[in-house]
């Protein structure tokens, strides 16, 4: 065993976290194992809590902003783990990364104005879109051997038939697992150039690559596809702590942030939540070594997810992801429609999942489960899972 113990349950109930604290009031129940949103059942180690600590044990919480050091933590996580270094003003804090989506909806697009995304893609990007009163645009992946892939020609005829003014590209994307090859990235870039598009590139995942792939940072593809860019990125995913409300969204045109910040300024939001930044720098400080072994225990998890599903339930096929803790799993072999999978989820395997029709139509019997969690509770999921589609079949035989 290495220093970090990850097979430790921590009781995470009564904490007015949304993964097990919240059954009852979104589905109307309190017995569901839950792999659904992406978070993490994992503790943080002692050399980042002990910053915290120091800082709570302060006492004071007044108004606080980022400074030199903030901002040189951040740029040193980016320098060292992703080989890209930006301008300290590059960073622009924001409560998250979905706010700062909401904010370049405004910033850069007018009400109308058609958006593009990736189908199937995280949720919240096309109701960014909506609730804005903007148009959602997609270009759908392609789903081939068991892969999903860009098609580059529709991408760019949909962006020429909308006039689409803004692309949300998810990189390493969510759900899909892909991690974006640089060819991929650089087709995308030209094309945005071509046609005036402005690029916001959620890379929250970007921490979670698998071994045999890299990140790529659309920061990287060159000056020239910079100018329209908006990195989002944030500890959050990393280091599991979206309830701290931080995120570091990195604009390197001098243009592009000022239109940022002045319609983020509209909100009424200026300043950063103390505890958030005093986790952030922690974490990108002292966090490294606790994220190499979270890497390697993930790797374990999905390795077993891997052998239990081809040895119990071929039928089930897992879309082999390049990064993430998030897996796709496709249900077509199991379900003829969603409502049918859910209830073989919900009421017989007693497991709450994300249901991949939130992520796009076209993929209504797919299902996204998080692998961030102790082996024991992936093989409890797995072994409801087993039991549930078991008696299924026994009583159809
Ligand atoms: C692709 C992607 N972007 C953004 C978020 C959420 O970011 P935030 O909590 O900073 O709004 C998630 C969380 O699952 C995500 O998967």
């Amino acid at each position: 065993m290495g220093r970090y113990d990850f097979d430790v349950i921590h009781d995470r109930r009564n904490t007015d976290c949304i993964k097990w604290d919240f059954g009852m009031e979104q589905k109307g129940r309190d017995d569901l194992l839950p792999l659904w949103v992406a978070d993490m059942d994992f503790r943080l180690p002692e050399e980042v809590l002990a910053e915290v600590t120091e800082r709570v044990r302060h006492g004071i919480f007044g108004y606080t902003n980022i400074g030199e050091d903030y901002r040189n933590i951040v740029r040193d996580w980016f320098r060292r783990r992703h080989g890209f270094t930006m301008e300290g003003t590059d960073i622009v804090v924001t409560p998250g990364v979905v706010y700062a989506i909401g904010v370049a909806i405004r910033a850069f697009t007018e009400p109308g104005d058609a958006v593009l995304v990736q189908q199937p893609v995280y949720y919240p990007f096309m109701q960014m879109i909506k609730k804005n009163g903007r148009k959602v645009v997609n270009n759908q992946l392609l789903y081939r051997d068991g892969r999903f892939e860009i098609d580059f020609a529709d991408f760019e005829k949909k962006i020429i038939e909308n006039n689409v003014k803004l692309f949300l590209l998810c990189s390493p994307h969510n759900p899909v697992g892909r991690v974006w090859a640089r060819e991929e990235l650089m087709r995308l870039a030209e094309i945005c150039q071509r046609h005036d598009v402005y690029v916001f590139s959620d890379e929250i995942h970007a921490d979670f690559v698998y071994p045999g792939y890299r990140h790529t940072s659309f920061f990287t593809l060159g000056e020239t596809y910079r100018k329209k860019l908006i990195l989002g990125t944030s500890p959050s995913k990393t280091f599991n702590m979206a309830g701290l409300q931080l995120s570091n969204i990195i604009i390197p045109d001098p243009d592009t942030r000022l239109a940022f910040r002045k319609e983020n300024s509209v909100t009424g939001y200026s300043l950063p939540n103390v505890i958030g930044m005093t986790a952030a720098m922690a974490a990108y400080r002292n966090g490294e070594p606790w994220l190499e072994e979270l890497l390697e225990y993930l790797q374990g998890n999905l390795s077993y997810l891997r052998d239990f599903l081809r040895d119990n339930l071929p039928q089930i096929k897992l879309i082999e992801p390049e990064g993430t803790y998030l897996v796709w799993l496709d249900f077509s072999k199991v379900a003829d429609n969603h409502k049918e999978l859910e209830t073989l989820l919900m009421d017989r395997a007693k497991l709450w999942l994300d249901p991949g029709i939130i992520f796009g139509r076209e993929t209504n019997l797919f299902e996204r489960i998080n692998i961030a969690c102790p082996r024991s509770i992936l093989e409890e999921a797995m072994r409801r899972l087993y039991e549930a589609i078991d008696d299924i079949t026994i009583a159809l035989s």
